[in-house]
């Protein structure tokens, strides 16, 4: 759809900023394509060379994208401000967020009071004095849990950071090794914040294929021989497609990346034990890496933090440049993770989660059957349905009031798909959701395959 909105300015920077503040502003949306850089020129009476290089500004800085001959377009989640989901209609079952089931999350009151007030046990180590500067950025005891838990999966802790979530280390163990410009191979389809994520730093997203075991390795081979310097790897609960590597899987990952000993590996484990599946890595003894293990998924979202092992220079250059900006990771969030970490009837109750989100997965994958749509996911909070018209499918599911994520933001070269997150999804549920996207498929005939 051509925009309505009428861009101004006579400088490179003006006419980037018109175009920002109608991103801003809502009268460019996401998606959208911008006029074509002679008739801009024209309209504005500048040289097409200045309209050019504004475009490249914003392509630089992710908030566009150049499609060859369709022109410039709107990147769907332009990084310059916050995102609110889009709502839906009260009753509609909701399976857009990728996130865990609140409900099978550690409470949170005795967690926190104790950071607060004199503790009773388990968190009677729980220390109430104020921090200040100059103090290590990792908190001993989080350390501790954290190398043990790490170790138990064969992750070599001996290097540690503590950041501000999966996404969070994934963009600083980048910014220590690459330069705008530089390539990076990803799975594809594969998380919208990572993608959104390498083109707002300037990176050039290199897409892998992935199957039911996670990134293919001749398509990892492919990527990292188009050049990508380095690599970021899901190896258990792959959104969205709920991959994750077998130990065959990960040997076969192994063996590639060992041609290519430079290449940095940067592992998401952004699930950790909600993932269902044990962790398979394959860092070990690698020059450049880091695991990163968040407790989003399962602590929760706002006790977001993530310890990243790595080697020794990609941990040091990731603190010192934390060091800079904001320090550390807040204590008192570090000392209450350190905690659930290592209550025992917390990991008790992980354990019932992670049952209760293969029981769900399970029923979905069942329900999906019983249409004739078969899926094998194996961990995680998300499955992948491949269909060939993906909004003729959110729709459809929307007017039976489910709401599920469309794949396009998922995807680079992928074919279409949608999202169905169901961390929330009840077991007696999943038939309905299936039955409904059965009818779609049927009715719009956009089953894929
Ligand atoms: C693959 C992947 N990586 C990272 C994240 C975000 O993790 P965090 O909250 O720790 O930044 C998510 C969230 O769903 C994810 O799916």
């Amino acid at each position: 759809m051509p925009i309505q909105y009428s861009i101004s300015g006579s400088t490179v920077d003006e006419i980037a900023a018109s175009v920002e503040t109608a991103i801003r502003g809502d009268h460019i949306k996401p998606g959208q394509t911008l006029p074509t850089v002679r008739a801009l020129a024209e309209q504005l009476g500048v040289s097409p060379t200045t309209v050019a290089s504004s475009y490249k500004e914003l392509t630089r800085r992710g908030i566009v994208i150049g499609e060859g001959r369709r022109g410039t377009k709107v990147r769907a989640a332009p990084p310059i401000s916050g995102r609110l989901p889009m709502a839906v209609a009260p009753g509609t079952i909701d399976l857009r967020t990728g996130g865990p089931d609140p409900a099978l999350l550690p409470a949170l009151v005795p967690a926190l009071l104790p950071a607060l007030l004199p503790a009773p046990p388990p968190f009677d180590s729980l220390e109430c004095e104020h921090r200040l500067y100059g103090e290590s950025a990792v908190f001993g005891p989080l350390a501790k849990v954290a190398a043990e838990r790490l170790a138990a999966d064969d992750v070599d802790a001996s290097y540690m950071a503590v950041v501000g979530g999966a996404l969070d280390g994934v963009e600083r163990v980048l910014g220590a090794w690459l330069r705008p410009g530089d390539r990076v191979a990803v799975e594809d389809p594969g998380y919208t914040a990572v993608l959104d994520l390498l083109l707002a730093l300037g990176l050039r997203p290199v897409p892998m294929a992935v199957d039911e075991l996670g990134a293919r390795p001749d398509r990892l081979e492919a990527a990292l021989n188009r050049g990508a310097g380095a690599v970021v790897l899901t190896p258990r609960a792959q959104n969205p497609t709920g991959a994750a590597w077998d130990a065959r899987r990960s040997s076969d990952l192994r063996r590639v990346l060992h041609r290519h000993p430079d290449v940095l590996v940067v592992e998401d484990d952004h699930a950790g034990p909600a993932a269902g599946v044990a962790l398979e890595t394959v860092c070990a003894g690698r020059r450049r890496w880091a695991t990163i293990r968040s407790v989003s998924k399962w602590l929760g979202p706002d006790l977001r933090l993530a310890v990243l092992a790595g080697d020794r220079t990609t941990v040091d250059r990731v603190e010192g440049r934390q060091a800079l900006g904001t320090g550390w990771v807040s204590y008192l969030l570090q000392q209450v993770v350190a905690e659930l970490w290592s209550d025992r009837k917390v990991l008790r109750d992980l354990d019932r989660a992670a049952k209760v989100y293969r029981s769900r997965r399970n029923a979905l994958i069942k329900a999906l059957r019983s249409e004739e749509i078969t899926i094998n996911p194996i961990s995680g909070l998300t499955v992948w349905v491949p269909v060939t018209d993906e909004h003729a499918v959110v729709a459809g599911l929307l007017d039976q009031g489910i709401a599920v994520s469309p794949g396009e933001r998922f995807r680079v070269e992928a074919p279409p798909g949608v999202r169905i997150a169901f961390a929330t999804l009840r077991e007696v549920d999943a038939p309905a959701v299936a039955a409904a996207l059965g009818r779609v498929l049927r009715q719009r005939s956009v089953r894929a395959g």
